[in-house]
């Protein structure tokens, strides 16, 4: 079964078996089922090499449901709502906001699944997934169905015990906790621009939403008209002493205290200024409006894509001392 078209990179890959999960009826009284080779979702943050062997399950597990509200004649209480894993996370935001259910707004036009938020904890514009998970459902395998609390998931930056037990559990819907009444994260400085520059001065969540949407649109593609992942790599955590010895020499370097002893320094600042920004090898290359971004400029493979961001990597090393991980996950052969 051909996956290019189930991976926003857009890159060729078989899977030797293929098997779409629309019901939980398909796991149910297989407790010692073994672990798929992949589990996909939207296939947002994969890498695929080429050939996938054994099975593939596509999470396909749909349905949006209203589970609890503190108090049902208040309209501005706080809801529980499970979300089956295969939903479109872009689909699920923008439905809460159409029903007054606030909190994900920072969080919009994000790929993917629902079922994949929680495994790299999906974050942007000062807000992470992980905050507002109640419970994450899931299969686990050899074992059957289980639901983990949110200390169990064991939730970090772009990280879960999901990304670190692989194979371990399929996640098959998550409860998340929203918001009657408007909380909302303004303190991004990109958001705080783009709402000037909109005029709004005491900003709903939908006028966050926009700010957000428009800031994405900006600066990242949209994975239909050029593949892409994402950031590819995670933005690096360095100790506080390295951030001083490149301050010396970088003084407009961007960074996000951590804690005392550790900071976190921008990959994207980092390729950009190895002179890498829009560089290209062939159909592969970095975005030219924001340098974390690998591209597919049309009929690139995953090796390809591997090779030039194994590139990236060792430029970076060589100029700054910094060592990039990456953030996609490698499939495949
Ligand atoms: N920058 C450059 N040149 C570039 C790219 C970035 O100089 O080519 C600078 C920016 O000017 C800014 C800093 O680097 O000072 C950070 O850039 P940005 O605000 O675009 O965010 P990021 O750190 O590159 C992270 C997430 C994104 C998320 C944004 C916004 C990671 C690995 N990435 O990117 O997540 O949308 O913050 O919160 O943490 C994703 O995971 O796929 C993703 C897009």
């Amino acid at each position: 079964v051909s996956l290019s078209r189930l991976n926003t990179f857009n890159l060729p890959g078989t899977a030797e078996r293929y098997l779409a999960l629309t019901d939980l009826r398909q796991l149910e009284g297989k407790p010692f089922l073994k672990a798929p080779e992949l589990i996909l979702g939207g296939g947002s943050n994969i890498l695929l090499l080429d050939h996938v062997p054994g099975l593939t399950v596509h999470v396909c597990l749909g349905g949006i449901k209203l589970l609890s509200e503190a108090n049902p004649a208040d309209p501005k209480a706080d809801k529980i709502i499970r979300v089956g894993a295969g939903v479109d996370w872009n689909q699920f935001v923008r439905y809460t906001l159409d029903q007054g259910w606030y909190g994900f707004e920072n969080l919009i036009l994000i790929p993917g699944t629902v079922g994949a938020a929680p495994v790299q904890n999906i974050g942007a514009y000062g807000a992470e997934v992980a905050e507002r998970i109640e419970a994450v459902h899931v299969w686990e395998f050899g074992v059957g169905a289980r639901i983990l609390s949110p200390d169990e998931c064991e939730f970090g930056y772009r990280d879960s015990r999901f990304k670190r037990e692989p194979g371990r559990f399929l996640i098959t819907a998550v409860d998340l906790r929203l918001n009657g009444r408007h909380e909302l994260k303004t303190g991004y400085g990109a958001i705080q621009s783009e709402l000037a520059r909109l005029n709004v001065e005491d900003p709903t969540p939908n006028d966050v939403a926009l700010a957000v949407t428009n800031i994405r649109r900006s600066k990242l593609p949209d994975w239909k008209f050029l593949g892409n992942s994402g950031s590819f790599f995670k933005n690096p955590v360095v100790p506080i002493s390295d951030f001083q010895r490149l301050r010396a020499e970088y003084d407009q370097i961007p960074s996000y205290p951590i804690d005392e002893t550790q900071v976190k320094l921008p990959a994207g600042w980092l390729i950009d200024q190895a002179g890498l920004k829009g560089a290209r090898s062939g159909p592969v290359g970095t975005y030219d409006k924001q340098a974390l971004v690998m591209v597919n400029h049309g009929g690139a493979t995953g090796r390809e894509i591997l090779t030039f961001s194994e590139h990236v990597k060792a430029e970076v090393l060589a100029k700054f001392g910094v060592t990039l991980e990456r953030e996609v996950r490698l499939i495949g052969e």
